[in-house]
């Protein structure tokens, strides 16, 4: 029986670009919807952009746009990078729809009608300059407890205390730099804590298969929280100014960002339900229909609890699975999420890398479990050039070339042709358990063992002497023949992961007039066209631009090593650079930065590492101002950054973006400093 199923991967934030992480996670399920379809199963595959919140907001308030305007920018970069990496999203969407808007607010008032919504008075920070109530991460003060300066609202860097923001000392808004006033509203929250939630929460979370065991693990921990850790109501309102959906008959408040997000999935699929003639409510509501989601384990939380309550109660399908993955680091080295740093997918392809390279490499590092994996370039390559080209590809470019010279492309098999098919059969068998089970990495070695006999097989019955003995040609025939059927093989069971390598095996190899199916892993293939070259190998070269390995420059004496950066230039004077236009200034985000750590870098004669506060996240930025400045004088100090430069791998890190400074043709440098009251984030313009 076909199966029905609608997949979805977590929705993006619409404030930056994909980073290697996304990627990876769109890679994870279209190579699992991509497995599905090829088996004949109905699958609708959706994603949108999770628009709403204070961040999008205070964005786009800083570059002086809407946050529609904001969004859309985003939203008009994503198909560069689904195409690029052929991730086949049906639909992409966004949360900041008219079907969100009126899910959204149907759902609210289902969950209203259940007696599951109520309002409570909460007091909280404000800012009186930006007017407007201030999220634990726009408040920053003294560490109540050991006094270090510059502290978020939730714990300390310095002591490691946790603690309300209200305990702070001198808080000061990272948006206004204005002290916050304690202020009260009207909150609305969902009774989570409800008996009925907790009891259906339980009965959903242990529902056996339904969810990873570690991640069933977690939300049972918090579900089943006593004292302190009891699972508690969620407060999913927000007041203005926020940008966000409305909720009903409440005036000045909206929903909480993530309210209305996991809706997105469903206003993004009814929205391609629409323009596809699919009845939305009937395909939800039948009893067969498979509701997925692949997810990082950063969001599992939202998913396990606040998401399946929300659906339950307003009388809508609950997911039947969430499928929870880890991160991806670079080189053991831990990404940020809001700023993926490590690689850049589009510089990926920018740099002519082929996107199934890293498919492949991807696939061959996941399993079922919520692990993280490891990116490492040496790694990557011996991988791809190894098993791709050197096993994969391989055969069919030696079988093949016998084939078209001495037979015209026809296959021909000696002897009994059923243990082949029997053969590919069990092959396809064992891979496909693994693909359904997301154990990519399972799938992949089992492939590459078929590879492998394939290649003993045919190495053994040295064909290149067999083609100089005419009487000897039936026998050839017969050895590239197998050869190209195994090729075959491999190619229906790599096609999740290799789709477009798939696609050229079977259109322009074996003159199919179709894509592969799964089925086709037995047939026997009984002509060939000629062979034509499918993929080339990786080019250290490639991999060096990918993360444009850069050694300390050697003669600069300042600021940051950047080709642009000051310190170039005042080693080697140049004319004034061209005119530009104000909307090319516009284009670089300066920001008004904190230095609240300067540390000097083994081994580098001309650097000190930086560790920045920009009031809304944290960096690291290597500057080459190490024989002008002390690092313990810097700590404190305020700075200006360019805050949108790409993150650049150095040998001694990875930095994220380049602080100013001044220097003519002589030794001194200076760091640039905005007049005081000025606070971390503030845009310089
Ligand atoms: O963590 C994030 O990036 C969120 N934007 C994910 C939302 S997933 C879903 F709920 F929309
Ligand atoms: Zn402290």
């Amino acid at each position: 029986m076909p199966r029905r199923i609608f997949v979805t991967t977590a929705l993006p934030y619409a404030n930056g670009s994909f980073h290697i992480g996304h990627i990876m996670e769109y890679i994870q399920a279209d190579i699992w919807v991509r497995f599905q379809r090829m088996q004949g199963h109905e699958v609708h595959f959706v994603c949108a952009d999770d628009a709403h919140g204070a961040p999008i907001m205070l964005k786009a308030q800083a570059e002086g746009i809407t946050p529609q305007q904001l969004v859309a920018r985003i939203a008009a970069e994503r198909p560069k990078y689904l195409a690029g990496f052929h991730i086949g999203f049906d639909n992409w969407h966004s949360t900041d729809s008219p079907e969100n808007t009126e899910l959204s607010q149907d759902i609210y008032r289902k969950l209203k009608a259940a007696g599951l919504i109520y309002t409570k008075s909460i007091e909280q920070f404000y800012d009186p300059v930006q007017g407007m109530f201030l999220a634990d991460r726009y408040i920053k003060g003294d560490c109540p407890k050991c006094g270090a300066k510059d502290q978020y609202g939730d714990a300390c860097e310095n002591c490691s205390s946790v603690y309300a923001p209200t305990d702070l000392k001198n808080p000061y808004s990272t948006l206004s730099g204005a002290a916050p006033v304690l202020k009260s509203s009207e909150h609305y929250f969902f009774r989570l804590s409800d008996p009925k939630c907790v009891a259906f929460l339980r009965q959903w979370v242990n529902e056996p298969g339904r969810l990873q065991s570690q991640v069933a693990n977690k939300a049972r921990e918090w579900l089943e929280g006593e004292g302190e850790k009891a699972l508690g109501d969620w407060d999913i309102s927000r007041d203005a100014p926020y940008f966000g959906i409305p909720i009903p008959d409440a005036p000045g408040k909206y929903f909480y960002v993530w309210l209305d997000a996991p809706i997105g999935y469903l206003a993004s699929f009814k929205n391609y339900c629409t323009r596809k003639g699919i009845d939305f409510e009937k395909f939800l509501a039948d009893t067969d229909t498979e509701q997925i989601h692949f997810i990082g384990k950063d969001i599992i939380y939202f998913h396990t609890l606040f998401w399946p309550a929300t659906l339950k109660f307003a009388g809508y399908k609950v997911p039947d699975h969430v499928y929870v993955h880890g991160f991806i680091n670079v080189s053991g080295e831990k990404m940020s999420k809001s700023r993926g740093t490590g690689i850049s997918p589009l510089r990926y392809l920018d740099v002519g890398m082929n996107p199934e390279w890293l498919r492949y490499y991807i696939a061959a590092k996941l399993s079922s479990n919520v692990e993280d994996i490891d990116f490492n370039p040496e790694d990557f390559m011996a991988r791809v050039n190894s098993d791709l080209v050197g096993k994969y590809v391989n055969i069919a470019s030696r079988a093949a070339s016998f084939l078209s010279k001495y037979f015209n492309g026809d296959l021909k098999y000696a002897g009994d042709t059923v243990p082949l098919a029997d053969g590919a059969r069990a092959s396809a068998f064992l891979v496909r358990e693994s693909y359904e089970s997301r154990e990519f990495g399972k799938a992949i070695r089992e492939a590459m063992a078929i590879a492998d006999r394939i290649n003993q097989s045919f190495d053994a019955s040295q064909p290149w002497i067999l083609a100089k003995d005419p009487a000897k040609h039936d026998e050839l025939q017969d050895v590239c023949s197998r050869a190209l059927h195994g090729f075959k093989l491999l190619s229906v069971l790599l096609a999740p992961v290799l789709p477009e390598l798939a696609e050229r095996a079977a259109k322009e190899l074996f003159g199919f007039d179709r894509s592969f199916l799964w089925s086709d892993a037995e047939s026997l293939p009984s002509k060939i066209r000629p062979y034509q070259h499918l993929m080339t190998r990786v080019d250290p070269k490639q991999l060096d631009a990918l993360f444009e390995i850069e050694k300390e420059p050697a003669k600069v004496t300042a600021s940051t090593p950047h080709p642009a950066s000051p310190a170039t230039e005042a080693a080697q004077p140049t004319a004034a650079p061209a005119t530009i236009s104000i909307d090319d200034f516009a284009k670089i985000d300066l920001r008004t930065a904190r230095i609240i750590k300067a540390e000097h870098v083994e081994g580098a004669d001309k650097l000190l590492k930086l560790t920045l506060d920009l009031g809304t996240d944290t960096r690291t930025v290597f500057a080459g101002i190490k024989s002008a400045y002390d690092p313990a004088k810097l700590e404190g100090r305020l700075t200006v950054v360019v805050a949108n430069l790409a993150p650049r791998k150095m040998k001694f890190g990875l930095s994220q973006g380049m602080v100013l400074a001044a220097s003519g043709e002589g030794s001194g440098l200076y760091l640039l400093s905005p007049d005081s009251g000025a606070v971390p984030g503030m845009r310089v313009k």
